[in-house]
């Protein structure tokens, strides 16, 4: 009997230390390696390109049929904006899908975050509007300025150095952001004339999804992550982790009966407007209907919550704390807040969706872009793999 016992315990402990090692650092490491080979991976480019081509061949080699969809959009490249106050010239970055044009006008500094009762007694007509990055998004920011008539709107970074921002489609006035440095001067200059020069031009993106399947009919799940970047940022945490995580949960669950119920998405389009997902949603609405679950992967190499975030639907975020005290893996519940990224089309068509990130750390857009640990992307995998485990039947 006790022999019986030890021997149960010992083929446990393999089947655990099997399952467990189910992830391999070794290969996410070259998938993390082959994809910041190329450097940033900004859709329609030829990295971009070189970045779904790899999926695709990495998920076929373990038994996938891999589609892919391909859409455009027209973005705006921003050829070098700039706000000149009095002598001062100060570089400016136009936000993404900006109009272009050239204003002299005075500056109106708006309190708060640029929310509609931060115009009430403040006479923005005719001017440029300085308001703080944060609270609501750029667009709206910059609809409530155009309806308070100013005519455009310079947004001062929340965080130290600049951001490249995005209105998600076209703004309505010509819009830029500046660094938190020199931005601190403009907060304090309402009243001073000033010189807005937006140089925006618009292009054409040539864009594609990468969807991977086993099973016929409609999938009960989907996993997702954004493989994108922004120009010039590496984008290793923003998102080859969530890319990374899920090709290596598609290999890790290739053998597993899951497979045939799941589908995996790495979006395209993401950092300039969720469109990979917005047209996934909009081009598979049979699909979509039929979903338990999105769990969407997005910035899970970098702890800076000091616990993994998870925001969402409730009751998947259950299931995912029963996967996480089986993993050890210490939960932050993000609530229902839908944050930036590629789950949020879903929910608004009613999916339960769960995002996992384990935060937005400094290098957030930025070349310093570069690092991923893949120990923390393995625990949000498994995690994630949990909630599979559970919603899939
Ligand atoms: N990876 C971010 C979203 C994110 C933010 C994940 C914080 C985890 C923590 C995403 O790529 C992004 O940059 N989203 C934009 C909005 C999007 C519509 C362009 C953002 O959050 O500003
Ligand atoms: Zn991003």
């Amino acid at each position: 009997m006790q022999r019986l016992l030890a021997r149960g315990l010992v083929l446990m402990g393999t089947m655990i230390l099997a399952w467990a090692g189910a992830f391999t650092s070794a290969r996410m490491n070259a998938d993390l390696r082959a994809l910041l080979s190329q450097g940033p991976r900004v859709a329609g480019t030829p990295a971009g390109r070189a970045a779904g081509d790899y999926l695709a061949a990495e998920l076929k080699k373990v038994g996938y049929t891999v589609e892919f969809q391909p859409f455009s959009y027209s973005r705006t490249r921003d050829q070098g904006s700039n706000l000149k106050v009095g002598d001062k010239e100060i570089q400016v970055n136009a936000l993404s899908g900006s109009p272009a044009g050239r204003l002299e006008a005075p500056l109106v500094v708006v309190m708060g975050m640029g929310r509609a009762e931060d115009y009430t007694g403040l006479n923005a007509r005719g001017a440029i509007v300085v308001v703080r990055r944060g609270g609501i998004p750029f667009l709206e920011k910059a609809h409530q300025a155009a309806t308070a008539g100013a005519l455009g709107m310079v947004v001062v970074n929340n965080a130290p150095g600049n951001v490249r921002g995005t209105f998600g489609g076209g703004g309505p006035i010509p819009g830029v952001t500046v660094s938190q440095e020199e931005g601190q001067a403009l907060l304090g200059q309402s009243g001073t004339r000033a010189v807005l020069d937006v140089r925006t031009v618009s292009e054409e993106v040539q864009a594609r999804n990468v969807i991977a399947r086993r099973g016929i009919g409609n999938p009960q799940a989907i996993l997702g992550a954004h493989y994108d970047s922004v120009v010039g940022a590496p984008g290793a945490n923003d998102n080859a982790s969530g890319t990374v995580t899920v090709l290596e949960l598609a290999r890790d669950l290739a053998q597993s009966p899951i497979s045939q119920r799941v589908w995996f998405v790495w979006f395209d389009g993401e950092e300039d407007g969720l469109w990979g997902s917005r047209k996934f949603v909009a081009a598979n609405p049979d699909v979509v209907r039929g979903l338990r679950a999105m769990l969407n992967l997005d910035m899970v190499g970098i702890d800076v919550l000091g616990k993994l975030g998870l925001g969402g639907d409730a009751q998947l975020f259950g299931l995912a704390q029963q996967s996480a005290d089986l993993e050890q893996v210490s939960l932050q519940d993000l609530g229902a807040n839908e944050g930036g990224s590629d789950h949020v089309p879903f929910a608004q068509a009613g999916v339960p969706v769960l995002f996992f990130t384990w935060g937005l750390d400094a290098n957030y857009h930025q070349p310093g872009d570069k690092i991923a640990d893949i120990a923390l992307m393995m625990q949000a995998g498994r995690v994630a793999r949990g909630v599979l485990e559970r919603v899939v039947q």
